[in-house]
């Protein structure tokens, strides 16, 4: 689906004035008494955000890239793909924290759903419109804050948030009354093999905290699976995963002799309703 159709009128909103937007040239100027201008970049995402640059760095949306294209995560693409579409089959779906758009621009190619994407970092965003226009897959992205997203109360059918951030009230906010929020993160097991590689004693990984608490949760469970490494792509792994920030240069060292890296890959997901929210 292009950007030229209705639906900027429906899902996106002036970040200044909150009016609905209208197209001219490559350009989306609000309907408000200010006609408020943001320019569409040359691969067509919308830099919406106010304040100073932010999310991931150009080299962990690199590392994440490689890592990614490489077809580690296929498989659990494919499973969330399955069970968004068992709840909403079609609709407007918004990933919010979309990173380099790889689960997003999976949801485009069903052609089932009119996909947004949005996340801080204008690099990764940058990477998710480029995937989107060569594929010609119809996601329309934009870089915002996830905690205050340029988009209409009660647009969307979907809002998925995969391994980022959750907003739970910024996403009940643009969800319809019926609509759904799919969260995915780690699970407890999530890159074991990689943690045993780095530390003498691994510990697991507690419950994160910024859980939905209001919402009502209609389904939960994990994907799980195995893989191998290759030892051109532990080093993208590592740098795409929190352990990079939080081990020493001595423990990092260790994963330099892998010849590859046997680990399991463990998302825990999550189905919200709004509930009474
Ligand atoms: C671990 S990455 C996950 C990206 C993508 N969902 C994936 O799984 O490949 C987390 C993403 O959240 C983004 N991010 C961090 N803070 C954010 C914020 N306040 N608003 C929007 N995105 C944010 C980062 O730029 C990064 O792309
Ligand atoms: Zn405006």
């Amino acid at each position: 689906m292009g950007v030229d159709g209705p639906f900027h009128d429906t899902v996106l909103r002036c970040p200044v004035c909150g009016a609905s937007f209208s197209r001219r040239g490559n350009s989306l100027v609000c309907t408000g008494p200010k006609s408020h201008c943001y320019d569409m970049a040359r691969s067509g995402y919308v830099h919406f955000a106010q304040r100073r640059p932010g999310g991931d760095s150009p080299e962990a949306v690199r590392a994440r890239t490689v890592f990614l294209e490489a077809g580690y995560y296929e498989r659990a693409a494919e499973e969330l793909v399955k069970i968004v579409s068992s709840f909403r089959p079609s609709g407007t779906l918004l990933d919010a924290g979309c990173g380099e758009g790889y689960y997003t621009n999976r949801f485009a190619r069903t052609g089932r759903y009119r996909v947004f994407g949005t996340d801080l970092s204008k690099p990764a965003v940058d990477h998710a419109a480029r995937a989107a226009k060569r594929e010609e897959n119809g996601a329309f992205y934009f870089v915002s804050s996830l905690f205050g997203m340029p988009v209409a109360d009660r647009s969307c059918d979907v809002v998925t948030s995969v391994f980022a951030q959750c907003a739970e009230g910024e996403f009940c906010r643009v969800l319809k009354d019926d609509g759904i929020l799919v969260v995915a993160g780690a699970g407890e097991d999530h890159l074991l093999g990689l943690r045993q590689a780095l530390y003498d004693t691994v510990s697991k990984s507690g419950e994160r905290e910024d859980r939905p608490r209001a919402m009502r949760c209609l389904a939960d469970g994990k994907i799980r699976y195995e893989i191998t490494v290759r030892q051109e792509h532990i080093p993208s792994l590592f740098h795409m995963t929190p352990y990079y920030w939080k081990t020493s240069l001595r423990d990092a060292e260790k994963l330099q002799g892998l010849k590859e890296l046997k680990t399991a890959v463990e998302f825990d997901y999550a189905v919200y309703g709004k509930g009474s929210f």
